[in-house]
C-alpha cells in the first residue's frame, strides 16, 4: 500500500513535472502539475490524446475552486456540499491563469475532488491542482487497479501509486455549470435526479452549445476486440451466427447449459457492483484469446444509465444498412 513517503515521493515528481498515476474512487488517474505547461503536455503525449481535449483539474477542497473559476456560482457551492469529496466533476467559467492545454482551448474549466485517502493525500502534499485524465490510452478502457496503468502506460509514467482496486469503477459524473441551465455531460456513479435534486433544478439537455468532453465520443471506453451488445434473450442466437468464432461473452446471469460461448463471465446483479467491475472484466475478456465480446445489454432503467453510457461507447457500431437491404 502506499506509505507516507510514497506521498513526499510523488509530490516531488510532480513539482518537478513528471507524471504521478495515482487511485481514484473512480479509476486511476494521470497526474501532472497543473499549472505546469511542460508537464501537461507529457499527458497528452502519454496518452496519444488529441491537444483540444481539457483535463480535469483535481483539488484538495473546495476552497480551491477560486483559483481556476471567473466565477462560483451558487449551484458550485450546494453541489460541493453535497458530493465533494466525490465522484462529480463541475465545468466551470475558467479563470484567467488557466491553461489552454487545460481548458482544451475552450472557456471552461472541470474541478473535481476525488473521494480517495491517497489522492487526497496527495493533493495536499503537492499543495496545487494536479491535472488528470484517466490512465489509459485515448479511448480505451480506463484502468481501475494500478497493475492496469502499469500495463497501458509502461514507462511513460514516472511513479504509480498503488491503492488497490477503484471502488466505483467508472469515471465521475461531469455537470456543466457554464449555461443558465445546468446539464450532465457526462453520466455516473452520481446520477441527473440526485444533481437535480440537490440543485432544485431540472437539468437541460446536453446539446451543442454545451462544452464538448471526449468521453462523449462515439467510440471511446473500448476493448481492443470488437465489442457487440445484445438481449439477453439473443445472446446465444448472436453466438451461433458467429460460425466458429470464439466468443466471450459478459452476463448477468449464470451459463445456460446447451451454451456455444468459448467464454462465460458472470457480472455482478446489481449496476453499482457491475460498475465497479466493469473495466476489469472487459480487460480480462479483451486478453482471453477469444475474438469478439458480448455483453447482455442490462436493463432500460435509470440506476443503469451510466454503465449502459459506458457500454454503448465500448461497442462496435453495426455497419450502415441500406434500406434495400434491411430486413424486419
Ligand atoms: O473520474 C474521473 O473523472 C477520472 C478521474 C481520474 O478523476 N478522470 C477522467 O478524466 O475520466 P478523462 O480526461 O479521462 O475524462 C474527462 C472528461 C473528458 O471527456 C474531457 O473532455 C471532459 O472530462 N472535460 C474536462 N474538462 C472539461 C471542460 N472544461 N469542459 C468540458 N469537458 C471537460
Ligand atoms: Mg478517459
Amino acid at each position: 500500500m502506499v506509505s507516507e513517503q510514497d506521498i513526499e515521493k510523488a509530490a516531488l515528481v510532480l513539482r518537478q513535472g513528471g507524471l504521478v498515476a495515482f487511485p481514484t474512487e473512480t479509476v486511476y488517474g494521470l497526474g501532472a502539475d497543473a499549472s505546469n505547461p511542460s508537464a501537461l503536455k507529457k499527458i497528452f503525449a502519454a496518452k496519444g490524446r488529441p491537444a483540444d481535449h481539457p483535463l480535469i483539474v483535481h483539488i484538495a477542497d473546495m476552497s480551491e475552486v477560486k483559483n481556476w473559476v471567473a466565477e462560483v456560482p451558487r449551484a458550485a457551492w450546494l453541489l460541493a456540499e453535497k458530493f465533494w469529496p466525490g465522484p462529480l466533476t463541475m465545468v466551470l467559467k475558467r479563470g484567467p491563469h488557466v491553461n489552454d492545454l487545460i481548458s482544451g482551448g475552450q472557456n471552461s474549466v472541470g474541478l473535481r475532488v476525488p473521494a480517495h485517502p491517497v489522492a487526497l493525500q496527495l493533493l495536499r502534499a503537492f499543495g496545487g491542482g494536479i491535472a488528470a485524465p484517466s490512465a489509459n490510452k485515448f479511448g480505451r478502457l480506463s484502468p481501475t487497479a494500478a497493475e492496469h496503468v502499469r500495463q497501458e502506460l509502461g514507462s511513460a509514467v514516472d511513479l504509480v501509486l498503488d491503492g488497490g482496486d477503484c471502488g466505483v469503477g467508472i469515471e465521475s459524473t461531469i455537470v456543466d455549470l457554464t449555461r443558465e441551465t445546468p446539464a450532465i455531460l457526462r453520466p455516473g456513479h452520481i446520477s441527473a435526479q440526485q444533481v437535480g435534486d440537490a440543485l432544485l433544478a431540472q437539468l437541460g439537455e446536453n446539446g451543442l452549445d454545451r462544452p464538448r468532453v471526449s468521453g462523449s465520443l462515439a467510440s471511446h471506453y473500448a476493448p481492443r476486440l470488437p465489442l457487440k451488445l445484445v438481449h439477453p434473450d439473443q445472446t446465444e442466437n448472436y453466438v451461433r451466427q458467429q460460425a466458429g468464432i470464439a466468443v466471450a461473452v459478459l452476463a448477468r446471469r449464470g451459463r445456460p447449459r446447451d451454451s456455444k460461448t468459448a467464454l462465460w463471465q458472470v457480472a455482478p446483479e446489481l449496476p453499482e457492483d457491475y460498475a465497479r467491475q466493469l473495466y476489469a472484466a472487459l480487460r480480462r475478456l479483451d486478453e482471453s484469446g477469444c475474438r469478439m465480446i458480448v455483453v447482455e445489454e442490462p436493463p432500460q432503467l435509470p440506476e443503469w444509465v451510466a454503465v449502459r453510457d459506458r457500454l454503448g461507447r465500448a461497442s462496435t457500431p453495426e455497419p450502415v444498412q441500406s434500406p434495400a437491404t434491411k430486413v424486419g
